[in-house]
């Protein structure tokens, strides 16, 4: 069993910066360990080899990154987030002439998707933008086919149910040889791309971002950039969603956003305030 020390892994992350900009030096670093092991035994490969590699190869860069990203998702991931979303963000979509929504960490759009069917449900899909980025491109070629596998569908009923869907999942969806494709109507108002969070620059674009069960890889630091990335890019009085055990509570910017509930992770950034 190959195993990386504590300077190699430190060197793997300057070599994936140098070649594709992204700072793993500051993401959970156990997990990092972890997924570069099993990337390096799955290739049988020494860290050495590894780290020459990618210094000589964007493309094989990616597939490291591609490897040790943590794609785990699910439609209606905690059901509860998504039944409060409709109460306490909904009513203030209502009379907005357009909707842009922003997936930090997408991951392969089962989040975005679960979004896109709740807003049809309230009749404001028609008006809505939802973009989805995440590092890992194969992910995103992912969300792009908009299908999943009927168990994976069957698997995600009860959590639809609970987050207070209005008609049956299944409808939203042909299913064909075991594959269920998710219906165009859905799918139109969806765009996914392969990008850096750090590098989103709309300011002041989004209506709502949401970047659930993403910030937990990272350590304070890069999480403090990310939420400034959020705040620049979020309208006055939009909306910031985490995941159940993230917060802004530890960030800079913490004073900048109103907790409207704290339970559900739901932020909203306060209207008159500026980034010094
Ligand atoms: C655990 S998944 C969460 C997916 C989804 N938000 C959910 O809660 O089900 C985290 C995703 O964040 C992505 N990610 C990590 N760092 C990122 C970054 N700097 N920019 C964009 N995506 C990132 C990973 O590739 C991974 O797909």
């Amino acid at each position: 069993m190959l195993e990386v020390t504590h300077n190699e892994l430190n060197e793997i992350c300057d070599a994936l910066e140098s070649r594709l900009g992204i700072r793993f030096h500051h993401y959970a670093r156990a997990s990092l360990k972890r997924r570069i092991e099993r990337f390096i035994n799955l290739k049988n490969r020494k860290p050495d080899s590894l780290i020459k590699e990618i210094k000589k190869s964007s493309d094989y860069a990616q597939q490291v990154v591609n490897a040790i990203t943590v794609n785990v998702t699910e439609m209606f991931r905690n059901p509860e987030f998504f039944a409060a979303m409709q109460k306490e963000v909904f009513p203030h979509f209502q009379k907005a002439e357009s909707i842009s929504c922003w997936h930090a960490g997408c991951s392969s759009g089962e989040e975005v998707y679960s979004l896109a069917i709740l807003l049809q449900e309230h009749g404001l899909l028609k008006k809505s933008k939802l973009t989805g980025w995440d590092l890992n491109p194969e992910m995103i070629a992912k969300a792009q086919r908009g299908s999943i596998s009927e168990r994976q569908l069957n698997a995600f009923l009860d959590a639809y149910f609970l987050a207070n869907g209005q008609s049956h999942l299944q409808d939203y969806f042909t299913t064909r040889s075991g594959v269920s494709f998710l219906h165009p109507e859905i799918i139109q108002s969806c765009c996914f791309e392969a990008g850096n969070i750090l590098n989103m620059k709309n300011p002041e674009d989004f209506d709502m971002i949401l970047c659930r069960n993403t910030l937990i890889y990272f350590d304070l630091a890069l999480q403090d950039e990310v939420v400034k990335v959020f705040y620049e890019n979020l309208k006055p009085g939009g909306f910031l969603c985490l995941g159940e055990k993230e917060s802004i509570r530890f960030t800079s910017f913490a004073n900048r956003f109103e907790e409207l509930d704290p339970v559900n992770k739901i932020f909203q950034k306060r209207i008159d305030d500026d980034v010094e």
